[in-house]
Formats: C-alpha cells, sequence, structure tokens
C-alpha cells in the first residue's frame, strides 16, 4: 500500500480478488451512511464482475437494496438495450434482478439527440441536483457514498478525455462530450470532476497487463483526467498485480 494525499493504491492477487475487495468496499460505505446511500457507478469492461458478484446471494442479501440508489458516471448516447449502453451492462448483471427500479438513476439517451448530448446532460445534471436537494455542491455534504471508476488507455477515466475542455468544467454537474477520444466513437454524457469528487470514496478498479503503462503514467503525475479524478474524501486505486507498476510492488 502507498500513499500520496488523499490517494491509496492498494494492491490485490487477479481481477478475482479485485471484485471481492471492491464488493466490501461497496458494502462497507452503505453500511456506513445512515440513512439513503448513493453509489455512482461506472462503464467499461473492469467492473462487470463485481457487478455480477453483486447479485449472487451472498452480497445481494447483505446489502439493503431499499436505501441505495444508483448512478452511473458516464453514458455513451446510445438507446437503452444497445450493447454499448452502460447503464444497461450495470442493468443485466445485476440491477434488474436487485434493485428496485425508481433507485435506479440512468443517464437519459432514448429521446437523446445524438448531436446534442447537453441535453441529456442538463436532464441528468437536474436529477442529480433533486437527489441532492440542493443546486451546488457543498464539501461537507458529498453528493455520493461511493463513485466507482475506471482509467482508459489514453488516461481518460468517466468521459472526460486528455485535452478536452470537458475535463476543466467548473460549474456544470454533467457535461455532453460530442466526440469520444477512443472506441466507442459515440458521443458521451460524463459527470465533471467536482461532481466525481463529491462523494466519501472514489474507488478506481484496473486489472490486466495492458493498463500497467498508463496506471504507471497516472501514479507518476502526468497531467491526466484519471490521474486528476480525486474524491473530497478518500480516493483508493484497487490494482491488481498484472496492472501494477513496479514502484508499487511489494507494497
Ligand atoms: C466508458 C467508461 C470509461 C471506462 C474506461 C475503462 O463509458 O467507457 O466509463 O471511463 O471506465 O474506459 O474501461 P475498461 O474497464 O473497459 O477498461
Amino acid at each position: 500500500m502507498a500513499s500520496n494525499d488523499n490517494r491509496r493504491v492498494v494492491a490485490v492477487a487477479d481481477p478475482a480478488a479485485l471484485a471481492i475487495a471492491a464488493a466490501e468496499r461497496f458494502l462497507a460505505r452503505i453500511a456506513a451512511s445512515s440513512k439513503r446511500a448513493a453509489i455512482c457507478l461506472t462503464g467499461g469492461s473492469s467492473p462487470k464482475r463485481l457487478y455480477q458478484l453483486l447479485a449472487t446471494d451472498f452480497y445481494r442479501s447483505r446489502i439493503p437494496w431499499d436505501r441505495v440508489h444508483w448512478f452511473i458516471g458516464d453514458e455513451r448516447l446510445v438507446p437503452a438495450g444497445d450493447p454499448l449502453h452502460n447503464m444497461t451492462m450495470a442493468r443485466a448483471a445485476f440491477l434488474d434482478q436487485c434493485a428496485p427500479a425508481s433507485n435506479v438513476h440512468a443517464i437519459p439517451t432514448a429521446t437523446a439527440d445524438p448531436a446534442d448530448p447537453d441535453r441529456s446532460a442538463a436532464l441528468y445534471e437536474a436529477e442529480l441536483k433533486s437527489f441532492y436537494g440542493a443546486d451546488t455542491l457543498d464539501r461537507g455534504r458529498p453528493l455520493f457514498d461511493l463513485v466507482l471508476m475506471g482509467v482508459g488507455p489514453d488516461g481518460h477515466t468517466a468521459s472526460l478525455f486528455p485535452g478536452y475542455p470537458e475535463v476543466e468544467e467548473a460549474y456544470r454537474w454533467v457535461v455532453g462530450v460530442p466526440r469520444a477520444n477512443v472506441e466507442p466513437f459515440v458521443p458521451r454524457v460524463s459527470l465533471t470532476l467536482p461532481t466525481l469528487a463529491s462523494c466519501r470514496e472514489m474507488l478506481f478498479e484496473v486489472a490486466g497487463a495492458d493498463k500497467r503503462g498508463i496506471l504507471t503514467r497516472v501514479l507518476a503525475g502526468e497531467n491526466l483526467p484519471a490521474g486528476r479524478a480525486a474524491s473530497i474524501g478518500e480516493t483508493v486505486w484497487l490494482v491488481d498485480q498484472a496492472a501494477l507498476p513496479g514502484d508499487f510492488r511489494g507494497h
């Protein structure tokens, strides 16, 4: 384990151990919240194993589903049901079986004009503000209990791509991203860095040798969205051995 400000790198053996460690952190954050809990999920392939684990009896029976609300940090601007749709993946893996429908807060893409992802972004921003009960984020009262994140090959996180103006957004909670920097090349909608930061814990999941290069750059402090993403509370990078940069081996 190593530390850098409020960021900790936690090494685990492999993707199976990664999913278990992440599931246990979910449970701990939910248990620590006295009333309703808010979890912001992520897309990509990395979280799928975790999502499937949450639907197993062992985890399913330990989650108070009625008081947990599920959000998503970014979405691809395709209709729900499309294989590229992030919330559809999470629904299929666990939410549809376990969570009350009214506790699942998807980014609306059904009527979205692909040329105008800002429309979806504005709708989701309104939903987040309504859930939070205020129009400005208070550091003493985080929006989310936990925000799950991944890192892409170019150092993006959520749909905040390196060098894109959306990374610098300081006012809006959610933004449209008309053009993705990596596949799939569909318009995106993304929570901004200040919105993602408004959480008690930000949890990155990183696995596989193909992630080691970008993770090395992020942890070395390069100016990349994934490196700039941090919680106002605790930021944890859960990393498996294959992805772990040399400097962090042995921790
Ligand atoms: C998306 C994601 C994105 C993802 C990373 C890592 O919509 O694509 O939310 O930010 O987390 O690209 O993706 P993998 O887990 O597939 O490597």
